[in-house]
């Protein structure tokens, strides 16, 4: 009987493919180990969206090594956004002689494939460089009251910070049929409280119905009508695209969780602008004043990044004022980290580690301060 362990790092996406790569070792006779010691085969599904989380995964790949002396018959497998970069992959290849496979996320689906082929034939290296279709069909091994659905892949925004539309490559929609079956069947199964529905920016999901083309909204309507006992949420929106319609639909819909995640990023519109995200601070606060306004108790989250290329001491201040105005309900904050490949990368006006981390501080302790006032205000109104 062989045992694997996987090791997840960087986002829900991640974690809900790894749930696929589970699928597919218990179709093959796998079954989790206790912990890594025990593992006949370890998997690390990486991540690469700051440079803090590849020098993790690195040293912990390396550290790995002393299994393999002890063990020569263990597997060890790197796949997900690391080795999908070509900085990232070389170093793998080179500085990681024991590790068997390597694989990209747009070959995610062939692992079994490649599973074999190691055991036949040694290391294997396959990551493909373009993304392919959507596979359907691959099971996938779930746990937790939430059931995690893909209904689109890839990204066409091209922030200029972000290295997902390089790793992930263009946007991809499942058709609504396959989303609606698999919503279905997890309503069906009655374990999951809630169904959230995973896309890098959900709002631009293009699929079709019946032979038609259908939105975002279009397919929330749909999945509404699916019956059961749970609640449907999403991540993440673009508040370029996060359409009336869809806020009316969230208002309105019992089934819609009320709750929405919109990365801002920044307040200054400078910093908006050579982001490339394509609104304004004010835009921004507009359509957190319309969601407050038209959903009753709405739950708003968002992300953050300080010192992004050229920010200066007056554009940080405008994201403060910014946090202020909106008081959020909870905030990711991520300092800049300058990533290969992207525009960001290269621009002038670099700011000092020191610099980056006393706005990332101050920032902590403003949203800290926000949610205390937020805490104390909902008990206030529940005594
Ligand atoms: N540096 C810092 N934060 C980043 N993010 C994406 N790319 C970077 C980067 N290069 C953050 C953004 C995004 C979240 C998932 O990660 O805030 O919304
Ligand atoms: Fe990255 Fe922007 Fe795409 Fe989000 S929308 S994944 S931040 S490029």
């Amino acid at each position: 009987m062989k045992r694997y362990k996987i090791i997840t790092y960087g986002c829900q996406m991640n974690v809900h493919e790894s749930e696929k790569l589970e699928g597919m070792l218990s179709a093959t006779g796998y079954f989790e180990a206790a912990d890594i010691q025990s593992a006949d085969l370890i998997i690390f599904n990486t991540c690469c969206i700051r440079g803090g989380a590849e020098d993790k995964t690195f040293s912990n790949i390396g550290a790995l090594k002393k299994y393999k002396e002890k063990n020569p018959a263990l597997k060890i497998a790197v796949c997900g956004c690391m080795p999908q970069k070509k900085d990232t992959l070389e170093r793998l290849k080179t500085r990681f002689p024991y590790v068997d496979i390597i694989f990209g996320t747009h070959n995610l689906h062939t692992f079994q494939d490649l599973l074999i082929k190691s055991e036949v034939g040694g290391r294997v290296v396959e990551v493909w460089e373009k993304e392919g279709g959507i596979e359907e069909g691959k099971p996938y091994s779930r746990r937790g009251a939430t059931g995690w659905v893909n209904i689109m892949y890839g990204c066409n925004n091209f922030c200029a910070y972000c290295i997902v539309p390089y790793v992930r490559g263009r946007e991809r929609s499942r058709a609504a049929e396959d989303v609606i079956k698999e919503v279905t069947e997890l309503a069906a199964a009655g374990t999951f409280t809630e169904i959230c529905l995973l896309g890098q920016n959900v709002n631009s999901y293009a699929g079709t119905y019946a032979g038609e083309p259908v939105n975002f909204e279009g397919l929330l309507k749909l999945l509404c009508a699916v019956p059961g006992d749970f609640k449907i949420s999403f991540m993440t929106s673009h508040p370029k695209d996060l359409s009336d319609g869809v806020i009316d639909l969230i208002a309105d819909c019992e089934k819609l969780k009320k709750s929405i995640h919109l990365p801002v990023q920044s307040g200054s519109d400078r910093i908006l602008s050579a982001m490339n995200r394509k609104y304004s601070a004010a835009y921004y606060t507009g359509l957190a004043d319309k969601i407050r306004e038209k959903v009753k108790g709405a739950v708003l989250t968002s992300d953050i990044i300080v010192g992004f290329p050229g920010e200066t001491d007056e554009d940080y201040d405008m994201t403060l004022q910014l946090i202020k105005r909106v008081r959020f309900n909870n905030l990711y904050m991520f300092m800049f980290s300058a990533r290969e490949g992207t525009p960001a990368f290269s621009l002038p006006g670099q700011i000092p580690l020191d610099i980056k981390r006393g706005r990332l501080i101050k920032l902590i302790s403003l949203q800290r301060k926000i949610q205390k006032e937020i805490e104390a205000d909902i008990k206030d109104k529940t005594i």
